[in-house]
């Protein structure tokens, strides 16, 4: 019979039978992408850490090809920027200098280097004029256009032209943070431009 076909079936019991499975499904989905959330950023934090730095080859202030080979059994102190910087730059490079200064004999195991990310304007000898302004210990390294794209990327470093001013001078914009590398080559931490000489002292102190 039509009608008793169409006779309604009890609906509501049976999705009251399926709430609870549902939140346990709904449950289970967040907790998991919470979960991915924390631990998972946690890994790739350390992953990326993992790959930041690597080979390059680039020339010193004298003309001479540096590669990062040359530098095993050095901590380097590696900050990329530029010699037209009018204050990030100088104030980062300053504060590497003062920080090394506090290690005392200390300071001798620890190289610090200006990566240029202007290889443009900033020849070996424009990198010789600047570098020495600072400490007759930094290390000014540039190279062309193409090895100097190859390290900043191999250390994460963004850096771009900004818009160029009417008489034809540019900044540009650039990440400045100082990676500390350790003897045999790899990424240890990194320095962001607020820390303090003495901080960056003590951190390099306890690691020495
Ligand atoms: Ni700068």
């Amino acid at each position: 019979m039509a009608r008793a076909l169409r006779k309604p079936q009890p609906a509501k019991p049976r999705f009251r039978g399926l709430i609870v499975p549902v939140a346990v499904v709904v449950l289970l989905v967040v907790g998991f992408a919470a979960a991915q959330l924390y631990f998972g950023r946690d890994d790739a934090g350390l992953e990326s850490a993992a790959r930041i730095g690597g080979p390059f080859t680039l020339v010193d202030q004298e003309g001479r090809a540096v590669s990062d080979k040359d530098l095993r059994g050095k901590w380097m102190l590696v900050y990329f920027g530029f010699t037209f910087c009018p204050d990030v730059c100088p104030t980062s490079l300053a504060r590497n200098d003062d920080a090394l200064e506090l290690l005392g004999d200390k300071a001798e195991k620890v190289v610090p280097i200006l990566i240029s990310v202007d290889p443009e304007r900033d020849t070996p000898e424009k990198m010789k004029d600047y570098v020495k302004f600072f400490s007759p210990r930094l290390i000014g390294l540039t190279g062309t256009p193409q090895q100097v794209a190859e390290v900043a990327r191999a250390y994460r470093v963004y850096y771009a032209k900004a818009e160029q001013k009417e008489d034809g001078s540019y900044l540009i914009d650039h990440s400045a943070l100082t990676y500390l590398m350790g003897p045999d080559g790899r990424f240890v931490q990194f320095f962001r431009g607020q820390a303090g000489p003495q901080e960056v002292a003590d951190r390099l102190k306890q690691l020495l």
